[in-house]
């Protein structure tokens, strides 16, 4: 498979096996994803690899935060009101998602129970929780330095045969991420990546997430 293949191969898992996941594993998908770019190659970011009770202490506390309807809470500014063609691709793939797993529009209790599995970190044996130091701030270079890694993260896992989710929704309640993880409150914690083994029988690893042409978003200059 050349590079453009294995990329377009790639695909968010969200369901996942009971196989465990080492950390032999994962210090071989952070040796790869390291060699990602950065500004100055400052490697401004930090990793906290998460598993065990950890992390089930971190999904019972996501848990009864939204169950009680705690405010999400990030430690960096950030809006996420779509509109216009982004609302709708937003909307196309949560379409997709909740079709192949037969959740109704309607359907409040399955859509809770989708949202809920979110804040669970769609209950992956490992969440890789990307940070910075505060001392960065305004750090809008960083964070697409840790863009760069996330990504490099999401293909070396997926060149091993695991499956990940970027995932907004298990840092969402970041005060209970730094208690149970023990992150300084000097970092910022930017984004999550649930990591594991995809199952092979869940619905919504098989969609297929679509991308606009190249003519909608490049403009060529100068050709
Ligand atoms: C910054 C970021 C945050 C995301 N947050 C979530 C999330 O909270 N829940 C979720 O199910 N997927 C989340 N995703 C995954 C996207 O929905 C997914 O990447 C997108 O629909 C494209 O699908 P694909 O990864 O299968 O190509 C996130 C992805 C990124 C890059």
């Amino acid at each position: 498979m050349n590079f453009a293949e294995f990329a377009a191969s790639r695909k968010s898992v969200r369901g996942f096996s009971n196989k465990p996941v080492s950390k032999e594993l994962v210090e071989r998908i952070i040796n790869a994803a390291k060699w990602a770019p950065s500004s100055y190659n400052t490697q401004t970011w930090r990793i906290h690899a998460v598993t065990g009770d950890v992390l089930d202490k971190i999904r019972d506390g996501n848990t009864r935060n939204n169950i009680a309807g705690k405010p999400h809470v990030r430690d960096f500014p950030y809006k996420e009101d779509y509109q216009g063609i982004h609302r709708k691709r937003q909307i196309d793939v949560a379409i997709q998602l909740f079709e192949v797993m037969g959740i109704a529009k309607e359907d409040k209790k399955k859509r809770m129970e989708w949202m809920m599995r979110g804040f669970r970190q769609f209950d992956a044996p490992v969440s890789l929780v990307l940070t910075y130091d505060k001392t960065l701030e305004p750090a809008g270079i960083t964070q697409f330095g840790l863009g760069s890694l996330a990504y490099g993260i999401v293909l070396a896992a997926w060149d091993l045969g695991l499956g990940c989710v970027i995932n907004g929704q298990g840092i969402m309640q970041s005060d209970v991420v730094h208690k149970h993880a023990q992150i300084p409150d000097d970092e910022a914690i930017m984004i999550c990546i649930a990591l594991g083994y995809p199952d092979e029988n869940f619905k919504a690893n098989d969609v297929r997430s679509v991308r606009a042409s190249n003519e909608e978003f490049v403009t060529y200059h100068g050709f």
